[in-house]
């Protein structure tokens, strides 16, 4: 379901609940009601897509996060609830930061707030295999050295990968995210020896 789409099937007194999972957790830079943490079903969180935007750039991309399908797993993040004129608001601020910077699409997935109560329908942003800047899988050593050496427009890629670690330590203490932890060590293993070599 595109943006445009939602946004021509809600009232202006109806709101939405938009799911984030990477730099959207610790940064979403639109105005919400509310916000949970929580988790979908159904989709790992992997260093696998390309950025030549935010976290790299033409030559060198980046590795940032997408979802990628897989029956028994879980993901946990952030769901935003935005209401009324925030809904336009947020669609149309995030079209540009996800869809056309960053090369993601959108799906609709049921979020389960970690509080408990019911699940809720979430708007997400989700990078496929399709897509050109699609960068695929790799050991964690070689996604964390690739991120160590990485900046875009935005800022560095260490930047991204520690926040959403950080987020995940302190928000959710309970999951431990193997492949985000192994990324993080390979990353801080490279850093550190580039600090040693200078
Ligand atoms: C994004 O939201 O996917 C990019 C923004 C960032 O890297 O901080």
């Amino acid at each position: 379901m595109k943006p445009q789409d939602i946004l021509a099937a809600k009232s202006s007194s109806s709101s939405l609940w938009i799911f984030g999972y990477g730099s959207l957790v610790w940064r979403p830079d639109f105005k919400y009601k509310q916000s949970k943490v929580g988790y979908i079903r159904g989709y790992k969180r992997r260093f696998w897509h390309g950025d030549n935007f935010h976290r790299g750039n033409d030559e060198f991309p980046g590795r940032v996060v997408t979802l990628i399908p897989e029956d028994d797993a879980s993901t946990w993040g952030v769901a935003f609830e935005v209401c009324g004129a925030q809904v336009k608001e947020a669609l149309e601020y995030l079209n540009v930061r996800e869809a056309v910077r960053g090369g993601y699409v959108t799906e609709v997935v049921a979020f389960h707030p970690d509080e408990g109560g019911p699940s809720v329908p979430a708007l997400l942003y989700i990078a496929t295999a399709d897509n050109p800047l699609y960068l695929g899988p790799a050991a964690p050593e070689e996604i964390g050295a690739r991120i160590a050496v990485c900046e875009g427009r935005t800022g560095h890629n260490l930047e991204y990968l520690l926040r959403l670690a950080a987020f995940m330590r302190t928000s959710c203490p309970h999951v431990h995210d193997q492949h985000l932890f192994a990324v993080e060590a390979a990353a801080l293993t490279t850093v550190s020896y580039l600090l040693e070599a200078q």
